[in-house]
């Protein structure tokens, strides 16, 4: 049984991950590597916990030991690493959990696959998930390539590009296999309600306030975090070592074009009369040194894998809306802290 490790499987695009693969490949042994810090939630994966091919471990990449300890208990034979810190804001708020998590953690579990393999590299692979926010930010014209050269502007981003540069100067000087795609923004079921739609969900949901950072200008480029996962397995199947590939959804919104949108749909969801949530739109001061607009070609990904988007936005969209409405259980949890608990009567304290 081939095992693969996944770091960063309880958070939100992980949990996606993990699940597809424990679903679609019973000839693999899933481990789910996670620290469970505020963004990691093991309720994410209640409906896959039992599954013989799957197993979780809490632990922390940043700690080297760890790392050690576990690929020589386990072997793994390839990794598909999510594990981050992930959030713009707490990056600006503390920087040195981003570079602890994101590159040291990064380069600790680099250290355990090239000492793991040593020179048996065949059929093994690091792939790395990275964001389209390496590239820096555009201007009104103008995409994303993967020739694209990086400029960072947040210290999240700076922290994810020092994490792929470490990955590509493993596959340069060591003959690590490695694949890594840069994706745009995700959206869908169990996104930490810190980042702009569940946020936004949630407060609509209560009547609270919905803070847009300056005039609501910047643009992002949105995709369905399903089609993410897609793509990430089609990749880590298909796609030759040492190959990078951007994922976007061809899908680009204004921050107020967009919140319009879920506003309006929320309100019809719940009975409201139009217009209400609107209402609740207030322009807050900017994050600073917001990123104007991130915008991906994926056509490279399209024409070499034949991967696409399945889904429109509008139809994600209003499957995000109502996966919130449908569970909001998990999203009052999320919000009192309750869900912090759950390792702990799940799984004993260690
Ligand atoms: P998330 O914040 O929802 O989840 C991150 C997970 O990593 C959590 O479960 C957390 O507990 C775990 N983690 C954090 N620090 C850890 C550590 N030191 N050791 C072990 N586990 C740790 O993030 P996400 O949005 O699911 O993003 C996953 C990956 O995808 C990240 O690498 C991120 O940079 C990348 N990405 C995200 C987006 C997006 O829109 N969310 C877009 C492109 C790329
Ligand atoms: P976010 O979800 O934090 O993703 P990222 O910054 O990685 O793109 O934010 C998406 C956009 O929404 C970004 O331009 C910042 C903006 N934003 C707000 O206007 N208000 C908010 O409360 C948040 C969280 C984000």
């Amino acid at each position: 049984m081939k095992k693969i490790l996944i770091t960063g499987g309880a958070g939100f695009i992980g949990s996606h991950v993990v699940r597809l693969f424990v679903n679609s490949y019973p000839q693999y042994k899933i481990y789910n590597l996670d620290k469970l810090t505020y963004a990691g939630n093991l309720r994410n994966l209640e409906d896959i916990q039992g599954a013989a091919n799957y197993e979780f471990i809490k632990a922390d990449i940043a700690d080297r030991d760890q790392i050690t300890g576990l690929f020589k208990t386990h072997g793994f034979d390839s990794v598909i690493h999510l594990a981050a810190e992930s959030h713009v804001d707490r990056s600006i708020s503390n920087p040195l959990e981003f570079l602890r998590t994101n590159i040291v953690g990064t380069v600790n579990l680099l250290n355990a696959c090239i000492e793991t393999w040593a020179d048996h590299f065949d059929g093994h692979l690091f792939y790395h998930v990275s964001t389209d926010e390496v590239y820096g930010s555009l201007h009104d014209d103008g995409f994303f390539l993967e020739s694209t050269s990086y400029d960072p502007q947040s210290p999240y981003s700076a922290s994810k590009a020092g994490s792929d540069h470490f990955v590509r100067a493993y596959g340069n000087t060591y003959g690590l296999p490695y694949v890594l795609t840069n994706c745009s923004n995700n959206y869908g079921p169990n996104q930490f309600p810190e980042k702009l739609i569940p946020l936004f969900i949630n407060n609509i949901r209560n009547r609270k306030k919905l803070p847009v950072y300056g005039r609501g200008e910047n643009i992002r480029d949105w995709l369905y975090v399903v089609d993410h996962a897609r793509a990430i397995d089609l990749v880590f199947h298909k796609s030759q070592p040492g190959k990078t590939y951007n994922i976007g959804g061809f899908n680009e919104w204004k921050n107020l074009d967009l919140i319009r949108v879920l506003c309006d749909v929320m309100d019809e969801k719940l009975g409201n009369t139009p217009g209400a949530s609107r209402e609740l739109i207030e322009f807050v001061t900017d994050r600073k040194g917001h990123d104007f607009r991130y915008a991906i070609d994926a056509n490279l990904i399209k024409e070499e894998l034949g991967w696409e988007p399945s889904l429109q936005f509008e139809e994600g969209l209003s499957k995000t809306v109502d996966w919130y409405l449908q569970n909001q259980d998990w999203l009052s949890e999320v919000t009192s802290g309750g869900y912090l608990k759950y390792y702990e009567t799940h799984y004993g304290s260690h």
